[in-house]
């Protein structure tokens, strides 16, 4: 009983198996098939191969989600060059609290506003950058892989002794601020505490010392990674009138990167910038100094890096091999069907004359409409 059903259920599976052995004898190999064959195959290793890249290329996944940490403390890192001296400016943040956030983080270190013939030349090269990434936003996908393999994008030391005399003043460092909108400013002269906000104190300086010409050489917030270029790295603006306001307005996108390599929260920043001369007798009032105005966007960006599965690799690879192989072998019975089809219809008496009874060539070799004609 036992022994029956198992055969039973041997049977059943020989029934299902959907690849039937034709006996060899059956077989026949034609050139055409062969040529078909060698074509499917070469098309199959190519396109495995161009899909083999596919499965090594990672792209950038982009969502977005309201950031839900209010919380931390915000992170500016800048390094700004004024064409003015140290003693002469002061920079500082004052945000929306009217809190004025502790600026001593930040170094003023002289020196001569001119850049040395390397440091031109570096400079030139990040303002290529900057409008290469202006016109081809995947260029951003690339910096984003390159990340930690790219070098700092801080301007290289002087290779040379400046025999002028200190000019101009570099303000770097970092500051903490709070997470709401503010404004870093740097005007002249040093800032001091207020009961409410804050005060410059410019009386001691000689308006025709004002020259708010400046060079942004990095501007970013958040965690410092190497090989970013933010949006104004490299800005240099050169003034022609000692009064003159030069203002930034930053929107910044919290961003957190997750590649391959790194994992890292960081901002990214849109800007827009606006300068006038302040010319009280022209009605042009304000404030002359570089003024940033910041502020928190209430979208954070994930940004992920990601990768093909194998086991979609290997459900296209059979896709491919599979389709292939289908496709060609349907193709190649339709154009079979076709070319007999062609052929029998109208050339087969003209190309291969039989030897068949005379009376059939006779009527083989004329068409119908020829025999009507010859009745009447
Ligand atoms: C300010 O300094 C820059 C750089 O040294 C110079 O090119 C520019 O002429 C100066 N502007 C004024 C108004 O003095």
């Amino acid at each position: 009983m036992r022994r029956l059903s198992r055969k039973k259920a041997l049977g059943l599976v020989k029934e299902l198996d959907a690849f039937p052995k034709v006996p060899e004898s059956y077989v026949e190999t034609t050139a055409s098939g062969g040529t078909v064959s060698l074509i499917a195959f070469g098309a199959m290793v190519l396109l495995a191969f161009f899909e083999f890249f596919v499965y090594r290329d990672t792209w950038m996944k982009y969502e977005y989600e309201v950031d839900k940490d209010f919380s931390s403390k915000l992170r500016i890192n800048i390094d700004i060059t004024v064409a003015m001296r140290c003693q002469h400016v002061g920079a500082d943040v004052l945000d929306l609290a009217e809190t004025m956030v502790a600026s001593d983080g930040l170094q003023y270190e002289p020196v001569v506003f001119e850049l040395s013939p390397q440091q031109r030349l570096w400079h030139r090269t990040l303002l290529l950058i900057q409008n290469r990434l202006r016109d081809e936003h995947s260029l951003q996908e690339v910096l984003f892989k390159s990340v930690l393999k790219g070098s700092p994008t801080a301007l290289p030391p002087r290779e040379d002794n400046p025999t002028q005399p200190f000019n101009a003043c570099r303000i770097h460092g970092h500051l903490y601020v709070n997470k709401v909108a503010g404004n870093f400013h740097i005007t002249v002269g040093k800032a001091i505490p207020h009961p409410r906000g804050h005060a410059h104190l410019a009386a001691l300086v000689s308006h025709e010392t004002y020259n708010f010409s400046h060079r942004i050489d990095h501007l970013s917030f958040g965690e410092e990674i190497p090989g970013i270029i933010n949006p104004l790295d490299g800005t240099e603006k050169i003034c022609s009138d000692h009064n003159q306001m030069f203002q930034y307005f930053i929107t910044i996108v919290p961003t957190k990167l997750h590649t391959y390599k790194i994992s890292a929260d960081t901002h990214q920043y849109s800007v827009t910038e606006r300068e006038r001369v302040i010319n009280h007798a022209a009605g042009s009032h304000g404030v002359s100094g570089i003024f940033m105005k910041y502020d928190i966007s209430s979208l954070m960006v994930t940004v992920t890096e990601q990768h093909m599965p194998l086991w979609q690799f290997l459900v296209r690879l059979c896709g491919i091999i599979g389709g292939i192989f289908s496709t060609t072998g349907m193709l190649h019975g339709l154009v079979g069907a076709l070319v007999d089809i062609v052929c029998c219809r109208f050339k087969l008496g003209a190309y291969k004359p039989k030897k068949v009874h005379p009376l059939d060539t006779h009527l083989n070799n004329h068409t119908p409409f020829f025999t009507e004609n010859n009745k009447h």
